[in-house]
């Protein structure tokens, strides 16, 4: 029998960067909602369908056979934060509060509640759209691992298999022509993909935001391999990583973004230096959107399947101005206030850290 609730009219949308798993997640709530009695609304491309007054009704159908395709039906935005919202005046670009104009959307389309799906940029505009009214669901998504509340993101683990792969790959050719291959790999402040993908992977040296590195321990643990007798080494590099006393290496800034900097460049840079100083022929390979495209792994299938299922739970329960989590094996709800509160980075201690450096691998310190 039918699960009646006065709950009628729910809206969903994706935030962000897109991430394999979203489609699985919509899905999750898509198809427990009819049994609940209530109806779906798809809101388009993120926050700014919010804004903007952009969606459509989502049936069964609509979501049947999208559980592996990756990327999101809904489409999604890393631009149309309302708070921060873009508006070209006399050819510069202002930014603008639009936080009411998607408060009145809400209210036009009679919702009773939103989920939201995405990582810390969208978290932190759930927050300010609960208190402004909006009853409010948080599904945590990011390849990058780095929200503190919840264990895990989706779309981690998917990520994760993708560097592993290719530096399986990789691999053949260091060992065949006797390079140094360094890969770039997502992780702006966070160096989880890194060290999760690097460790799967084998590579000899990971750099991560979170331990600074210096250049003469990654040359030595360069010429270490070769007196082993290992004239090639792979470097898996975050993207947000620096040497000790450096900085972050941008490729620009976009102030319409939530987060205005564009990271990219570290890759290049370490390949270079590290081929003047060993004298080992190096080469670099940026992984970029490959890590966040393309169908989600069987495990980010099941963990975003098991958000959606329970964040349609909550919505019933009307727990509202909570966010999904992952907490050891159950998935669980935090309040959204406290999943923002700070970014969770890898600590030096980390089981991962230590496994690999007991496994012979150098984190440049
Ligand atoms: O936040 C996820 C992320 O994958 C970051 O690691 C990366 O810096 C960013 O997205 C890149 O986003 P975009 O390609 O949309 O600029």
């Amino acid at each position: 029998m039918a699960k009646k609730n006065e709950i009628r009219r729910i809206g969903i949308l994706t935030g962000g960067g897109d991430c394999p798993g979203l489609n699985a997640v919509i899905r999750g709530v898509t198809k427990p909602a009819e049994d609940y009695g209530m109806t779906v609304f798809g809101i388009l491309d993120g926050f700014e369908g919010l804004v903007e007054g952009k969606a459509k009704e989502l049936t069964n159908s609509d979501v049947s056979g999208i559980l592996a395709r990756g990327g999101t039906i809904l489409g999604s935005s890393n631009k149309g934060d309302p708070f921060h919202w873009p508006v070209e005046v006399a050819g510069k670009i202002e930014i603008q509060d639009k936080s009411q104009a998607a408060l009145n959307n809400y209210k036009a389309w009679n919702l009773d509640a939103l989920i939201a799906i995405g990582g810390d940029g969208t978290m932190h505009i759930c927050n300010k759209l609960s208190q402004m009214g909006m009853n409010v669901i948080g599904v945590p998504k990011t390849i990058d691992n780095d929200l503190e509340a919840t264990d895990l993101t989706f779309g981690h683990d998917s990520a994760v298999y993708v560097v592993a792969t290719s530096l399986d790959r990789l691999h053949t050719t260091a060992a065949s022509h006797h390079r140094v291959l360094v890969v770039e790999v997502m992780g702006r402040y966070a160096g989880w993909i890194a060290l999760n993908g690097g460790l799967a992977g084998g590579a000899d040296i990971i750099l991560i935001p979170e331990i600074p590195f210096s250049w003469e321990k990654v040359y030595a643990k360069i010429k270490e391999r070769e007196l082993m007798g290992k004239k090639f080494s792979l470097v898996c590099v975050a993207e947000g990583a620096k040497p000790l006393g450096g900085e972050i290496v941008t490729r620009g800034t976009d102030i319409k973004r939530t987060d205005p900097v564009q990271l990219g460049g570290i890759g290049k840079v370490v390949a270079d230096k590290i081929e003047e100083n060993t004298g080992r022929e190096t080469r670099v390979t940026v992984l970029g959107h490959l890590q966040r495209g393309g169908s989600p792994t069987p495990f980010d299938r099941i963990l975003s399947t098991k958000f959606g299922a329970f964040a349609i739970d909550l919505v019933a329960q009307k727990k509202f101005g909570r966010m999904v989590a992952l907490k050891g094996s159950e998935i669980k709800s935090v309040r959204i206030e406290d999943a923002i509160s700070r970014q969770k980075l890898v600590k030096p201690d980390d089981q991962a850290v230590i496994a690999a450096r007991r496994v012979g691998i150098s984190f440049g310190d």
